[in-house]
């Protein structure tokens, strides 16, 4: 072996020794590593975080259909390097022709299917509307580079996953009956296809070219107008043209030393995350354990106490008054623990007649990003259920979101998700329907500690919940909080829901005898948490979900 080549040897064993311990500088953990890669090329390229969250989201409704989107909506929070606070709305809302009890038949009855698939299903999009508001308070790179990936992506294809192939395979026979058999995403596709979709590629470059015009006027505007209307629908051009995001107060509260912030109604998240935290801090709970028989009591009869409340009183508070400050009062939710004993379950006070009815995997998706000024942003954004009401826009190329299904349709009538809802959530023209996307960050000592949220309809909320308490008080790295087993309770049904095959049986016995009703064959995953920490000497780690395809990116 010649000197050059053992140089090089040796050089190249410095540079992978200095890779590993090299500190990350900037991160972008989501649910596809094309996403990732995108957004973190963008802060490469000098862009912020904020930059990075338009490229990452163009990015996933490209490679991500069934839940990244342009025809969609969400909540961005985020927390500035210097420590302001702020979170934006660009949830959907119910069109002008709405009404209360549009689906219900003429008996009074929810017609099933009806705010779950196809025209009618469909609620404003706000996505686009939101990625060009977030554009002109924050960005820093031309709105046109930060679309430009994602018309390549459309273009150059992405390739399909196992787990992706699942979800397309799991659909076609929706996909088919709402938009015929030669329908796009209706193709056999095998592990390792690229999907190439040029019509996506086009609108995109239409959103390049006009900004938030590009998708809520001209040819655009016509055709999802037009989609809508063959499927059953109901939104008009004025629907789109006057929709419109809203930068809204965050939610903050304190737990022990840390101090998070949340989104606020119309999601559901930052109140009941809140709730929760309280009921359960005069609790030692990291002595309880991990998961430990304890743990889990305690946090399942803060979390039915808390979704008891959500179907009581929330709702879009541009339409109703929600009563935050009660919802969050620490006496109030002290004396709500009374009934609380370690004894016995707390029973949900009547058995829900319907029984979660939604057995899906993946539909929202959530990202996260640090930037290298220390910038971060929690977004969550949906199509709500699985390629939303599966409404395609074929020239387009893109999927119609079902949120509809989120407002309450009829008091006591559970929604996709088994969550109850009462006159707070009820659809009305205009109004937003309820969520528990949970965007999240937490600062401790005042210093950002941890950027998170995740997919999972119902469980989203107490997915975060989790995954805070396993860093925090079960002192877990980020990946391991994220990885760890997770269970959900959430009022009604009156059922704990665990991971199957992750909780051991004698656990399960105890739980049984107290009293709590334990569903574990149940296949819908419970959240996939993509995140990342900051440790107290500023050094960054993230945990994205082993439960799908998720990816950090990270900047060393
Ligand atoms: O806003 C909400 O709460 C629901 N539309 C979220 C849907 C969801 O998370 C589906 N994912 N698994």
């Amino acid at each position: 072996m010649n000197k050059y080549i053992l140089f090089s040897i040796f050089t190249l064993f410095i540079n992978c020794n200095k890779n590993e311990t090299k500190q990350i500088k900037a991160a972008v953990v989501s649910a596809r590593q094309e996403a990732s890669d995108i957004g973190l090329n963008i802060i490469a390229k000098g862009g912020n975080a904020f930059d990075a969250m338009i490229a990452t989201d163009l990015a996933l409704s490209v490679c991500y259909p069934n839940a990244g989107n342009i025809a969609g909506g969400g909540f961005l929070v985020y927390r500035t390097t210097d420590g302001k606070f702020g979170s934006l709305d660009y949830r959907e809302k119910a069109p002008e022709q709405a009404t209360r009890d549009m689906y219900l038949d003429s008996d009074g009855n929810v017609i099933s299917g009806k705010s779950t698939i196809g025209g009618l299903a469909v609620g404003i999009p706000g996505t686009i509307a939101g990625l060009y508001e977030i554009h002109k308070k924050f960005g820093t790179m031309p709105w046109k580079d930060l679309v430009q990936p994602a018309i390549n992506l459309a273009k150059n294809g992405y390739k399909v996953t196992n787990k992706q192939k699942r979800s397309f395979d799991s659909k076609k026979e929706d996909f088919i009956k709402i938009n015929g058999k030669n329908t796009f995403y209706a193709t056999d596709y095998k592990i390792g296809d690229l999907v190439i979709n040029l019509p996506l590629a086009n609108t995109l470059k239409l959103i390049q070219d006009k900004g938030r015009a590009g998708f809520y006027k001209g040819i655009n505007a016509d055709r999802l107008i037009q989609r809508v209307k063959e499927t059953g629908g109901i939104i008009t051009s004025n629907d789109l043209v006057s929709y419109s995001p809203v930068w809204r107060a965050r939610i903050q509260f304190k737990y022990k030393e840390l101090l998070i912030t949340s989104m606020s109604p119309p999601s559901s998240g930052g109140i009941c995350l809140g709730q929760m935290l309280e009921m359960i801090e005069p609790f030692d709970i990291s002595q309880y354990g991990h998961n430990s028989l304890k743990s889990i009591q305690l946090m399942v009869e803060a979390e039915r106490r808390s979704y008891a409340d959500r179907a009581e009183f929330l709702g879009d508070p541009d339409f109703i008054e929600v009563p935050q400050k009660k919802l969050l009062d620490p006496i109030y939710l002290s004396n709500r623990m009374k009934s609380f004993n370690w004894d016995n379950a707390t029973l949900s006070n009547e058995i829900n007649p319907g029984n979660i009815i939604f057995k899906e995997t993946e539909e929202t998706t959530h990202y996260s990003i640090i930037d290298k000024l220390g910038n971060a942003i929690s977004v969550t954004t949906t199509l709500n259920g699985s390629y939303g009401s599966k409404v395609f826009v074929k020239d387009g190329g893109y999927f119609l979101n079902n949120e509809m299904d989120d407002f309450s349709s009829k008091p006591g009538v559970p929604n996709m998700f088994g969550l109850l809802g009462s006159e707070a959530n009820s659809i009305m023209p205009g109004k937003r329907m309820l969520s528990s996307m949970t965007p999240t960050i937490v600062e401790k000592n005042n210093k950002l500690y941890m950027i998170l949220g995740t997919p999972g309809g119902s469980t989203i909320i107490t997915s975060v919940f989790q995954t805070i308490l396993n860093a925090y008080e079960f002192k877990m790295s980020m990946q391991e909080a994220v990885n760890a087993a997770r269970f959900h309770h959430q009022w009604k049904p009156d059922v704990v829901i665990l991971e199957p095959k992750k909780f051991d049986s004698d656990l399960i016995f105890k739980l049984k005898e107290k009293g709590y009703n334990i569903e574990e064959k149940f296949s819908r995953i419970i959240g996939r948490v993509d995140a990342i920490m900051v440790d107290e000497d500023g050094n960054i780690s993230t945990g994205a979900d082993p439960r799908g395809d998720d990816f950090s990116s990270v900047l060393k």
